[in-house]
């Protein structure tokens, strides 16, 4: 008999039979625990789907712990399996990339025929430009069709891409320009936020003052408005293209799997943020078969991630998972809600969206609005639904079920981490679902939840979540800083990778993500760190000291709240805390913008100077303000 709905048995969903019937591996516990008797094996028959120049001599070298390598001795390039390699089959002339501008106005659309010219045409120019194999290229750009093609272009003749999120300001671009030492940045002259013009490149102009590494900026045209631009360092890009070295071939470059492919930054508990770095080889393997099975990408599904390209999420799973899998990706420039809140039901209607991957906070936001909004929509083209970014409330889990997926759609969370490079905690399309716990570690996985001494903690306790089997693509390092590597993550449980979250698991062995156990924020699924907010409001000359924390927010999740004391001689005033605000967003970016300041005398403070965000946030909350016996007075 078949039940083309999932049946629910107390807040258990389990899928249906159609579902089962469609999906690739229809037996999760099988394969689960066939790759958990052997991982590495496991791995190495998912690179063996992908196309090598030369094959490896060893899957795992964990001689070297925990500077973990994969695929050793491998020759492959991303991009050739990407896109090269689609180039060969009938994939050549499916779509591999749908792009539609804010305002609905312009829409474009590239086969893999195509996007290979683009991006061999990108490829030649920044090799023009004096970039070599190893070299940093930054990319600070809006959501639009060349940002992809960078990454690719980049990764296409061994240059390591540092995307910064077109979001950030000129604090966050600087800081990130200036520690990967790129040579070249490709930005637009701006972008579109719910109508308003970003000037991407006069942030660009300011971010590079203090950066002297910097020495030719590539402008993509996307809103035609005016900006500066410098004789011989600043080119446009549609000039660069009508010359001829931008036209021919371009080689795809032989690269080690090892070679790294990009940097990242992420925020980190303290000081500035780490520059996460990614190789070829196991980054490949790692999104190609994490989408294939958690997805269960077909050759007909239309894939839509709704982030940027400028968070991990957008590099996996806009760019590298989907193409290597020869998807067709839909990339939009715009938010969900502007104009109206039906802009993405709109676009799902239109494209035929087969599978909607989002995050809590834009599911919350859109839930707002009501079920009218998406009603309008015929929106049965949908067959899997995903979320991530954080843990997503029931409440969110089954609007987006109901009134989205018409209680058609599994609901895949993921759990991962731009360290992580791929899905870790996630179920696929069969595995009976929760709502709000990502469910079970992806194939190849295990996961430990410890206490303070490493001792594992009983069922549904909470604790430490620690990731314990290595996978092909982990982070290999923090670019520059190979100690604050093994610090941050292999040094409070030894051999194990300490993923600063907090989770708990239940009797059926299902993990509840809690969050983050350091001083991570999460805003609207957006990692910031408290250190780069205090930072920046520090460069404000009212400012004497100051601390940020997260507190919970029924939209984002958590917001930034601020505790600031002023120096002498500045008054608390409404107009001051607006202004500090304002200073934030400006610095760092809109997302860092504090929901609230809040005047302090003295931040409290132990006895060895740290601040104690526990008691701001006790105090903030109303809540009993626990031990004391640390504070400093
Ligand atoms: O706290 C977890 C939360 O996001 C953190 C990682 O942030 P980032 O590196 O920016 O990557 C986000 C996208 C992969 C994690 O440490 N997080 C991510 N996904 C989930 C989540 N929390 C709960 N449930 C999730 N599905």
């Amino acid at each position: 008999m078949s039940n083309p709905k999932p049946e629910m048995e107390g807040d258990v969903y389990f899928p249906s039979h159609e579902v089962i019937s469609q999906t690739r591996i229809k037996d999760w516990d099988k394969t689960s625990k066939e790759a958990l008797k052997d991982p590495a094996k496991f791995w190495e028959n998912e690179a063996n789907e992908l196309e090598w120049f030369k094959k490896w001599d060893k899957v795992l070298d964990d001689s070297d712990k925990p500077f973990f390598k994969w695929f050793v001795g491998a020759k492959t390039n991303i991009t050739h399996n990407a896109v090269d390699r689609h180039l060969k089959t009938y994939r050549k002339n499916k779509l591999a990339l749908i792009w539609e501008s804010e305002d609905g106005k312009q829409d474009r659309t590239f086969s893999y025929y195509s996007l290979n010219r683009e991006v061999s045409r990108m490829a030649n120019i920044i090799k023009a430009m004096g970039i070599r194999k190893g070299e940093r290229v930054t990319i600070y750009m809006g959501r639009v069709p060349e940002i992809v093609f960078a990454m690719l272009a980049c990764a296409k003749i061994g240059a390591i891409h540092s995307v910064v999120f077109g979001g950030f300001s000129v604090d966050a671009l600087q800081g990130r320009i200036a520690d990967s030492e790129s040579k070249l940045v490709i930005t637009c002259d701006g972008s579109y936020q719910n109508g308003k013009l970003v000037e991407l490149k006069r942030i660009v102009d300011e971010s590079i003052k203090h950066c002297p590494s910097v020495e030719n900026i590539i402008v993509i045209k996307r809103t035609g408005h005016d900006v500066p631009m410098e004789a011989g360092r600043d080119h446009w890009y549609h000039d660069l293209c009508s010359l001829p070295i931008a036209n021919g071939k371009c080689a795809t470059e032989v690269m080690d799997a090892e070679d790294p492919l990009f940097i990242l930054y992420t925020s980190g508990s303290t000081g500035k943020p780490k520059a996460i770095l990614h190789t070829h080889g196991g980054y490949m393997v790692g999104t190609y078969s994490t989408l294939k099975y958690v997805f269960d990408v077909n050759d007909e599904d239309r894939f839509w991630c709704t982030a940027d390209p400028g968070w991990i999420t957008g590099h996996s799973y806009i760019v590298y998972g989907p193409l290597i899998n020869g998807s067709t990706v839909f990339l939009f420039e715009g938010g969900p809600s502007f104009p109206y809140p039906n802009r993405w039901w709109q676009l799902i209607e239109k494209y035929g969206i087969t599978i909607f991957y989002t995050a809590p906070t834009a599911i919350r936001g859109l839930m707002r609005f009501g079920d009218a909004w998406p009603n309008k929509h015929d929106l049965s083209s949908l067959r899997l639904l995903g979320s991530v970014g954080e843990p997503i409330n029931p409440e969110a889990w089954k609007w987006f079920f109901h009134v989205i997926g018409k209680e058609k759609c599994p609901i895949i969370d993921t759990w991962w981490q731009t360290e992580t490079g791929s899905f870790m905690i996630t179920p696929t399309p069969v595995v009976p679902l929760k709502p709000g716990s990502a469910t079970r570690p992806f194939f190849g996985q295990e996961v430990e939840i410890v206490d303070e001494d490493g001792n594992q903690v009983e069922t549904d306790a909470e604790g430490y979540l620690l990731l314990k089997n290595p996978w092909p693509a982990m982070l290999r390092t923090i670019y520059g800083d190979p100690d604050r590597y093994v610090k941050s993550y292999w040094s409070k449980f030894p051999g194990k990778y300490m993923t600063g979250d907090s989770a708990r698991r239940d009797k059926d062995g299902y993990i509840w993500i809690i969050g983050r156990v350091d001083d991570v924020i999460k805003v609207s699924g957006h990692r910031l760190g408290t250190a780069e907010i205090e930072s920046a409001l520090i460069t404000h000359p009212a400012v004497a000291e100051s601390a940020a924390i997260g507190l919970p927010h029924e939209i984002k999740g958590q917001a930034i709240y601020c505790f600031v004391q002023l120096k002498p001689g500045f008054g608390q005033s409404e107009e001051l805390a607006e202004e500090l605000r304002q200073h934030v967003a400006q610095h760092l970016g809109p997302i860092a913008r504090p929901e609230e300041i809040n005047w302090i005398d003295k931040l409290p403070k132990t006895r060895s100077g740290k601040i104690m965000r526990r008691v701001l946030k006790a105090r903030a909350q109303g809540l009993p303000e626990g031990d004391l016996t640390t504070l400093e007075d």
